[in-house]
């Protein structure tokens, strides 16, 4: 197990004691090593200006993978074995621009500057993704610009998709290739400084001794919302475990009777190719959580503990009928997602349990599936309200209904009083007006900053409307 922080930076191994563990990635890399191309904007994830590339080896394809993050929400320690690419590495000078950099230039993608280095560590990790160019909206819905505007970033988005690999930036890979070969096998991470512990076992057995052996511990994963309780709210946290180097939470498949199996420690990002599978329906939702750097460091695991009334992930899984995987060294549970938020951000979970899998159980050819998110800003917002719609329409009545809200009470939850209106009831617009009326019975929702109580009503409510009208009309169809 190493007790030292190993890393490439720089074109340069680096290896790291005495720092603490809670110093994140962006202090790290403009206090301490004055690479200050990476900007500091928010601090809290939002507005991409300190985006760095964290490069990690897959010796079977004998290639390197990257993802895009946010170096300020992102732990030192969580880029042990990695290499971290910050906007030094991009190019050799004026002289030598990366293609991205380049686009920029022409395209005048740039005004006062201070956004411009994160944007173009979006755009390089899409030119690193090869994606196509009509995906340039996505990987730079994480960053944000006062001054340009994003028609002339796009533009240059566009433009450096189709230029070849940078040969000085290939050049930089083929040095941190040799690193990672020369790296031994992955032992864990027990890191300490000054009683300040970060401990990141490798293999699921480990980690729930950890758990065990220190439930005064606090356990991190992809830490976009243990970054902001260190950033904002100025939390200390002495003792982290942390459960991003354990393979078996990582695992996203399908079980033979249909079930998904979704690691408690898959992020957004690794789970959506085969969830997308059940719900191809979602891809809005999925786009709108978030940003792409958080998504690739985000876990649906966190998302689900951290039971937030305005999470995105738990009322579409409330509505798949989905079950989450609780264990500790004592033994393994399953228990229906419906039964583990039980109070205003708190949930089922024992103090020496984590939770390892949700199960996302095998959808009906039928059945119907709606996430519609409801927020100020389309991209990077937080829900007013999420609304989940799962339903089958089967001989003029509905059937297996499974209608979920987020931001409508101090947990997710199913609607349950609608539910039983419309379970079994007939397709007709008598029962979507009982379904309607009945939201009232089902939640009571808050004024915030985000909605008053009586707009999250209504627009759950015409979000409800709208969903029964499309289903009378289906029913209506079929009848005719
Ligand atoms: C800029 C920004 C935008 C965001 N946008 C959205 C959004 O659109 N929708 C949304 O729903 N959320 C959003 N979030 C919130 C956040 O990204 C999610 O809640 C995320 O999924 C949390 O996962 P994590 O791995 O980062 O959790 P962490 O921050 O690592 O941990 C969060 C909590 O979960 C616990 N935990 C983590 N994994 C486990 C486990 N396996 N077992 C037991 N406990 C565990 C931790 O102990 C901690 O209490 C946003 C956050 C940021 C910073
Ligand atoms: S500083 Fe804004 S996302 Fe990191
Ligand atoms: S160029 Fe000024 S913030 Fe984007």
């Amino acid at each position: 197990m190493s007790t030292v922080l190993e890393f490439f930076l720089g074109g340069e191994p680096q290896r790291v004691e005495g720092v603490e563990p809670t110093t994140t990635l962006l202090d790290y890399l403009r206090d301490d090593r004055a690479l200050t191309g990476t900007k500091e904007g928010c601090n809290e994830g939002d507005c991409g200006a300190c985006t760095v590339l964290l490069g990690q080896y897959d010796p079977l394809g004998e290639a390197v993978t990257y993802r895009a993050v946010n170096a300020c929400i992102t732990l030192l320690p969580a880029v042990h074995r990695f290499w971290v690419v910050t906007v030094e590495d991009l190019s050799n000078g004026l002289d030598s621009l990366h293609p991205v950099q380049e686009a920029m230039v022409r395209r005048h993608g740039s005004q006062c500057g201070f956004c411009t280095p994160g944007f173009v560590m979006s755009l390089a990790a899409m030119h690193l993704d090869n994606a196509p160019a009509d995906q340039a909206e996505s990987y730079i819905a994480g960053n944000l610009c006062r001054c340009t505007g994003y028609g002339p970033i796009l533009e240059a988005a566009k433009d450096s998709v189709a230029a070849p690999k940078d040969p000085a930036f290939a050049a930089k890979e083929h040095q941190a290739v040799a690193w990672f070969r020369s790296l031994s096998i992955d032992t864990g991470l027990f890191y300490d400084v000054a009683q300040a512990t970060y401990d990141a076992p490798v293999g699921l057995k480990a980690l729930l001794q950890a758990r065990k052996d220190n439930p005064e511990a606090v356990l991190v994963a992809g830490t976009t919302e243990l970054g902001l309780w260190l950033n904002k709210d100025l939390q200390d946290f002495p003792k982290l475990i942390s459960t991003t180097r354990v393979p078996e939470m990582t695992a996203v498949a399908f079980q033979p009777d249909g079930t998904l199996v979704i690691g408690g420690g898959a992020t957004y990002e690794q789970a959506w190719p085969l969830l997308r599978q059940v719900i191809p329906e979602g891809q809005d939702w999925f786009e709108r959580f978030a940003s792409k750097q958080i998504r690739q460091q985000a876990t649906i695991g966190g998302n689900i503990v951290n039971a937030s009334p305005i999470g995105d992930g738990p009322p579409v899984f409330l509505a798949l009928n989905a079950s989450v995987e609780l264990a500790s060294v004592s033994g393994t549970r399953v228990l229906p997602l419906s039964e583990f938020f039980v109070g205003y951000k708190t949930t089922a979970l024992a103090a020496d349990e984590i939770l390892t899998a949700i199960h996302v159980p095998p959808r009906e050819n039928d059945q119907l599936f709606a996430a519609l998110k409801v927020s100020k800003r389309k991209d990077q917002d937080i829900s007013a309200v999420m609304a989940v719609f799962s339903w089958r329409l089967s001989e003029g009545c509905f059937r297996d209904v499974r209608i979920a809200f987020g931001g409508m009470s101090a947990t997710p939850m199913l609607a349950a009083f609608t539910n039983a209106v419309l379970e079994g009831a007939p397709v007709t617009e008598e029962t979507a007006q009982q379904a309607l009326a009945s939201l009232d019975d089902d939640f009571s929702p808050i004024d915030d900053l985000r909605a008053t109580a009586w707009y999250r009503m209504t627009v759950s409510q015409n979000l409800l409307q709208q969903a029964l009208a499309e289903a009378v009309e289906t029913a209506a169809e079929a009848a005719a």
